[in-house]
């Protein structure tokens, strides 16, 4: 049993960073007569032997760090302290790690890109071989397109390897190896809220890169999923434990496949296209989601 006892009133905003998002976020919470305020993980060190837990942080928490870790450990020691955290710990870590996420959304036979993992440079090496150039290679832990890598022949692979072998971060030396789709120059990108698609977009790649991320550059253009698309999206997040979550997918020569699950959305993009407010959608979750 949580801590919130009483009508919901208050509601914090943990963040690193300001982006648009957590401002636009800021608005509308107090548009919808929350009282709330930001608490910057930063600077708000959390004492794990304490007896009382801070008054700062109100019983209400919507989790909006951009550092990953930073976000899933506040997650963490929230919920153990009795918060309501959205998106929680379980989610945070589930979408937080791309290894995770894919053999999810597999065992839930949710379509997704054909992925190995290994644990060496010689098993990533013979994999690359055998799954036939291109290949994608990601971290498992990232966002924005950052240090994933379109790997079109031996020669290539071999000098990523040989860099990634030298970096000092261990999660650099697993292997998360990609069958490349061969989709048209955009992805497919939903915002889901509780049990519901709020936007969709296309994100067509810019002229001199193969990702879409908004953030690289990325267009956005409103699209009306299908029927057969959102069932995925509402599916996958639900595999998850969502709640707030961008979810990725990719048109394939065979359908639908979805690659990535955000538990941290940017949402900048699709409301520059959409006619709903994404930011007022996610405040008015948050504010009904106190008794669930
Ligand atoms: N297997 C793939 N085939 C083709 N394009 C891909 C593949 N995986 C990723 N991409 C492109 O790279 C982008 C970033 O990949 P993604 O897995 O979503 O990681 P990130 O967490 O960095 O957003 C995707 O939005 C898509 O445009
Ligand atoms: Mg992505």
């Amino acid at each position: 049993m949580g801590r919130i006892t009483s009508e919901l009133a208050k509601l914090s905003i943990v963040f690193d960073r300001l982006r648009w998002e957590e401002k636009e976020l800021f608005e509308r919470a107090k548009e919808e007569g929350l009282e709330v305020n930001l608490v910057d993980a930063k600077s708000m060190p959390l004492d794990l032997t304490s007896s009382s837990v801070p008054s700062s942080i109100a019983d209400l928490v919507l989790q909006r760090t951009i550092s990953h870790y930073r976000g899933l450990y506040y997650a963490a020691i929230l919920e153990r302290w009795g918060y309501r955290v959205i998106n929680s710990y379980k989610s945070s870590h589930l979408c937080g790690n791309k290894l995770l996420t894919t053999l999810l959304l597999s065992q839930n036979g949710i379509p997704t890109p054909h992925t190995f993992i290994a644990f060496s440079r010689d098993s990533a090496l013979q994999i690359m071989d055998k799954m036939g150039y291109p290949v994608v290679i990601k971290p498992i832990t990232g966002s924005w397109g950052r240090m994933i890598a379109k790997v079109r022949d031996r020669d290539e692979a071999e000098a990523l390897l040989e860099t990634r072998e030298m970096l000092p971060d261990p999660q650099q030396q697993i292997y998360y190896v990609q069958e490349y789709i061969n989709r048209p120059p955009r992805d497919i990108r939903s915002v889901v809220v509780g049990d519901r698609v709020v936007a969709t977009i296309y994100r067509y790649q810019p002229d001199d890169d193969w990702k879409t991320n908004i953030a690289r550059g990325g267009k956005a253009e409103l699209l009306k999923p299908d029927s057969e698309l959102e069932e995925l999206m509402l599916k996958a997040a639900k595999v998850v434990g969502g709640e707030i979550l961008g979810i990725d997918a990719m048109e394939s020569s065979n359908g639908y496949v979805l690659h990535e699950i955000n538990n941290n959305v940017e949402f900048k993009g699709a409301s520059s296209v959409s006619e709903k407010n994404i930011a007022s959608e996610i405040i008015k979750y948050v504010k009904g989601s106190v008794s669930k």
